[in-house]
């Protein structure tokens, strides 16, 4: 971590600069905490007020415990006048009582007001990360990858400890580091040569709490073994993953498991070799059983080589298909992760069915952190507003998506957003992103607003000045981009490949299985029971909201119906006036953001405010061409101008 007395970006929410004076304080370390967390402990006040705060005739005492009677890795911490108690359940408890108390005096709590206890929702907080072993990052908008560089596992040792203590300090445990798409190259991160480098990464994290996943190719017995086939139900094959297993954890014993995406967009998989998908995680999965290792096996299973004439196939039925059918079947230390959208985190769209639907398999949620489709860390956009909307999503009559975390769930899993930048998001506002993920993770019931402030708190300081604005431009933000993007849960109307930017007609004519339908009266897919049938994988209490067109949400109303564009919604406007409101309110609403980051430049760090707003311009840029790109188009295609007669650009124009 960077000592200095003043705001870097590279801190993140680990900021020095205490809210809270102190005369000193001493520290009791009592049996059964690790050197490590008292040192974590030690270094971290003493970074927080940039002098050795700990003196032996202290009058406040801060004591670390351990407490195994609570809840796994839960920590709890009582403050008094006389100073302040850190029980952690375990190793890893007690880590995070540590960093929760470094993080209660940046933020201002009086020591002996501290009342804080807390266990995480589930046992597995994953981060993954799609960095290529050649050093780029697939989906990534903060330069190059910290493990990997030239096909070969390359790092800064400071840099890594420094990321560990971030991820640690929100609670995350798990961490994949390369692609779900497994190159030649990086299938071989299991092989003997390369996994003492692999065991040098995952020492480094070990005292975090943090254990390394990685992904590897369903292919690797064909790859690596040279075997003919990697046919789940081959029996050389399956001896070839035990004695791979066993290599691998005799190099890092603590390798929470693999990962991998198999069937999906030309990676290799059981369903293209005639098998399921449960025969294929079960013969990896049985390997890594003796070891306790997972098996993270991803739903994102579905054809992208669809042929847009073809109305009967819709891709958002894809992963139910293909799981639902096999719940039960998969050994008990495989791990579904499921998506959250049947899309493909588009800025919006509903919770998979998938999610909550399966009694006898685990499951984990996955999301993205990285802003492949939500700005791509150009655009402000604050994640936490989407994902606390998801965990509110009902699954039944009787339940929400948070509640399945601990039962059905045991997994909640992100793409990371982070790279080699200084700042480690690209956009200094996006570790806000990063930070939110790890708070869901550890409790999916936290609002987006308590999140967002309290970063903001632990980033830039105290000041409401700053908190109250900066707090309302971020939980806005989302909102925006969805304005000025693809309207009403219809997605995907950005340019192919890259994904920046519009192209309304991008993925229309394509075999990626995304299309709008869009003609010159009406747009949509009809996905009720009439339609495609998406509806009916829902539980009855869900599939009921959306089939119905006076109940299914409004901001969802294309993903579900097909309609046509004089439909008027309940604020009385047609869809398509809609559309050209939005559209041009969401520019309004980036110019708002401006001049709000503007007025509060006297209380940011100059660096921060400089390179925020250099992209706020650029996202400026980008919702004036999404604004006239996506309402020419609707003018075009219907001929009916706004009512408002704003600047559209029609035929005559050109
Ligand atoms: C998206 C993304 C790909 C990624 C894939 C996945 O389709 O564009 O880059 O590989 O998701 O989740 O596997």
């Amino acid at each position: 971590m960077v000592l200095n007395g003043e705001f870097q970006e590279y801190n993140a929410w680990l900021q020095p600069g205490a809210a809270i004076h102190t005369d000193g304080m001493k520290l009791d370390i009592r049996e059964g905490v690790s050197e490590f967390a008292a040192r974590e402990c030690r270094d971290g006040v003493n970074r927080l007020y940039q002098d050795d705060i700990w003196k032996d005739d202290a009058s406040f005492t801060v004591t670390i415990s351990v407490d195994p009677a609570m809840p796994p890795e839960g920590y709890r911490l009582t403050g008094s006048d006389t100073g302040i108690e850190i029980a952690g359940a375990d190793k890893n408890g007690v880590l995070y009582g540590v960093y929760a108390f470094i993080m209660h005096l940046r933020a201002g709590t009086e020591p002996a007001c501290i009342r804080d206890e807390t266990s995480p929702a589930v046992p597995m907080r994953v981060l993954n990360h799609w960095d290529n072993i050649d050093g780029q990052i697939e989906r990534g908008y903060a330069g190059r990858s910290l493990f990997f560089s030239n096909n070969s596992i390359c790092y800064d040792i400071e840099r890594i400890r420094d990321y560990a203590r971030l991820l640690a300090s929100i609670g995350i445990n798990q961490i994949s580091i390369n692609n779900v798409n497994v190159s030649k190259q990086s299938a071989r991160l299991i092989t003997t040569e390369m996994l003492p480098e692999v065991a040098g990464l995952a020492a480094i994290f070990r005292p975090f709490g943090i254990r390394l996943i990685l992904s590897v190719s369903f292919n690797s017995p064909v790859m690596l073994g040279k075997l003919p086939t990697a046919d789940p139900l081959d029996e050389q094959v399956a001896r070839w993953w035990v004695k791979t297993a066993d290599e691998i954890y005799r190099h890092v014993p603590d390798l929470a498991g693999l990962l991998i995406k198999a069937d999906s967009e030309f990676q290799c998989g059981p369903e293209a070799l005639g098998r399921t998908s449960a025969d294929g995680a079960n013969v990896i999965a049985r390997a890594l059983a003796p070891h306790g290792g997972i098996l993270y096996w991803r739903c994102f299973v579905y054809n992208c080589m669809q042929d847009w004439r073809d109305t009967k196939t819709d891709r958002p039925k894809a992963a139910y298909e293909h799981f639902f059918p096999l719940d039960g079947a998969f050994e008990q230390n495989v791990v579904l992760q499921i998506k959250n959208g049947p899309s493909d985190f588009q800025v919006r769209e509903p919770n998979s069915p998938l999610i909550g639907a399966m009694k006898r398999t685990k499951e984990g949620i996955e999301f993205q952190i990285t802003q492949e489709y939500t700005g791509q860390q150009i655009d402000l956009y604050a994640l936490a507003v989407q994902w606390e909307e998801i965990f509110s999503e009902p699954v039944s009559d009787t339940r929400l998506t948070c509640d399945l975390a601990g039962r059905e769930s045991k997994a909640i899993v992100a793409v990371s957003n982070v790279g080699d930048n200084m700042n480690w998001t690209g956009h200094t506002l996006a570790q806000c992103n990063l930070y939110a993920f790890g708070r869901m993770a550890w409790n999916p019931k936290q609002t987006a607003r308590e999140i967002i402030e309290r970063w903001i708190r632990l980033t830039f300081g105290q000041d409401p000045l700053l908190i109250e604005p900066l707090t309302e431009m971020m939980l806005a933000s989302r909102d925006a981009y969805e304005k000025y993007t693809a309207p009403l849960g219809i997605g995907w109307m950005v340019n192919v490949g890259h994904h920046y930017g519009p192209s309304v007609d991008g993925y229309e004519y394509s075999n990626w299985g995304t299309y709008h339908r869009a003609d010159h009266e009406a747009i949509g897919v009809d996905r009720t029971r009439k339609g495609t049938g998406l509806t009916a994988q829902y539980h009855p209490y869900v599939a009921s909201i959306y089939d119905d067109l006076e109940t299914c949400p409004e901001n969802l109303l294309l993903f579900f119906h097909r309609l046509p564009y004089h439909y008027r919604l309940k604020s009385g406007k047609t869809i398509l006036q809609h559309i050209y409101d939005t559209h041009f309110e969401g520019v309004e609403d980036v110019k708002g953001f401006i001049a709000t980051w503007q007025s509060i430049r006297p209380l940011l760090p100059e660096s921060a405010y400089a390179s925020v707003l250099e992209r706020l311009h650029r996202q400026l840029k980008n919702a004036e061409e999404w604004r006239d790109v996506v309402n020419t188009y609707f003018y075009r295609k219907t001929g009916l101008p706004d009512e408002r007669g704003r600047k559209i650009y029609g035929w005559g124009d050109v």
